[in-house]
């Protein structure tokens, strides 16, 4: 079969935007360079496929994260359409660089631990506010839209469990400093189905709309797809997932690739929940990437669709 059975479930909601971060969130941990080339085409066609939002790239410091040292010259690349694909910019140097090319949005990302904000920022929890406050201030009276990211809302590898408060108070916190949404990310895809529910109600019981909360599930221990199930049923309409699964975090080690955009697409597509997405076209992306990057996708909608399993009978 090349398309799921469609049987709605009750209570879920009717449509869903898939957040596609495979050009950013998947490419930023790869060793080998990827070349720019690549980069604008692989996001061309994830656009095409049908991706409502695809987060193009990094505006962060080119030895912190060398895959990504080229966003410059790929937002080029990319053009008009460019500027309107989400970037990451941790602070006034790189927003000053994504106003020079045009970028209409950009996204910040904290930590909700100590340990993380000074791995991944160079910046203590607290002083990780002192950077994003004045950049978020600038982006919003540019007219830009700010999107907050909060890391490690199920678990740290070097603190171990976060309590939900914690997360809680960081990620109201950043998204107060002006942002329109609040992803909450599993960095390390630790977090399992009842957490989900647990963190996602304490959002709402702190205030915050479901439709201004996103789900980032990276899939270490397989948990992102049922993790994303749990955080459906509670309501929520925004997924972050990487086309093939690509992905991971360079300065946390154990954080492995990011929920598949085509095993999101396949559970949403079975549940006749709309997202606009054309699964065999971003699977056929995921092939062509895997190609470049010289291994198989890790996702198993994208191996089944490929393998002839797809289409052979039982
Ligand atoms: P720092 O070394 O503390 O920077 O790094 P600084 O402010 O002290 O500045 C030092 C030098 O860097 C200066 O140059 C700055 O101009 C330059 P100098 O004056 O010495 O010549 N600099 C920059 N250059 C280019 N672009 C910039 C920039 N900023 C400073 N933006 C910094 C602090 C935040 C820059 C650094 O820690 C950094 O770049 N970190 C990024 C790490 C990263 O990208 N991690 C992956 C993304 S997060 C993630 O994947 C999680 C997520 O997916 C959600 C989840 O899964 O949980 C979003
Ligand atoms: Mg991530």
């Amino acid at each position: 079969m090349r398309t799921p059975s469609v049987v709605p479930a009750p209570g879920l909601p009717g449509r869903v935007t898939v957040y596609e971060v495979g050009p950013r969130d998947g490419l930023q941990n790869e060793q080998a360079l990827v070349p720019t080339e690549v980069k604008a085409e692989f996001i061309t066609r994830l656009v095409a496929a049908g991706l409502p939002v695809v987060e193009a790239t990094s505006f962060v410091h080119p030895k912190w994260v060398p895959q990504l040292a080229d966003a410059g010259e790929l937002m080029e690349l990319l053009g008009e359409g460019g500027r309107e694909l989400p970037v990451l910019v941790p602070n006034e140097r790189g927003l000053d660089r994504a106003l020079e090319l045009g970028c209409r949005h950009i996204a910040i990302f904290g930590s909700a631990t100590e340990t993380f904000a000074r791995k991944n920022l160079n910046r203590s929890l607290d002083e990780q506010f002192a950077m994003f406050e004045p950049t978020v201030a600038r982006a919003r009276a540019a007219g830009l839209d700010v999107r907050a990211y909060v890391s490690m809302c199920f678990g740290d590898p070097w603190e171990g469990a976060v309590p939900v408060e914690q997360v809680v108070g960081v990620g109201k916190r950043l998204f107060d400093l002006g942002a329109s949404q609040l992803s909450l990310g599993d960095t390390i895809g630790v977090g399992t189905a009842g957490h989900v529910r647990q963190l996602v109600r304490a959002f709402v019981d702190a205030g915050m709309a479901l439709d201004q909360l996103a789900m980032h599930f990276h899939d270490t221990y397989g948990q992102a797809l049922a993790n994303a199930h749990a955080a459906l049923e509670e309501g929520i309409t925004t997924f972050d997932s990487s086309a093939g699964g690509l992905g991971g975090c360079p300065y946390a080690r154990s954080a492995t690739g990011n929920l598949a955009t085509e095993d999101l697409v396949w559970m949403l597509d079975g549940l006749g929940i709309e997202t606009g997405v054309d699964l065999d076209q971003v699977a056929a992306t995921s092939l062509w990437m895997a190609g470049h990057l010289g291994r198989p996708s890790p996702s198993a909608v994208v191996r089944a669709l490929a393998g002839g399993t797809a289409q052979s009978p039982p």
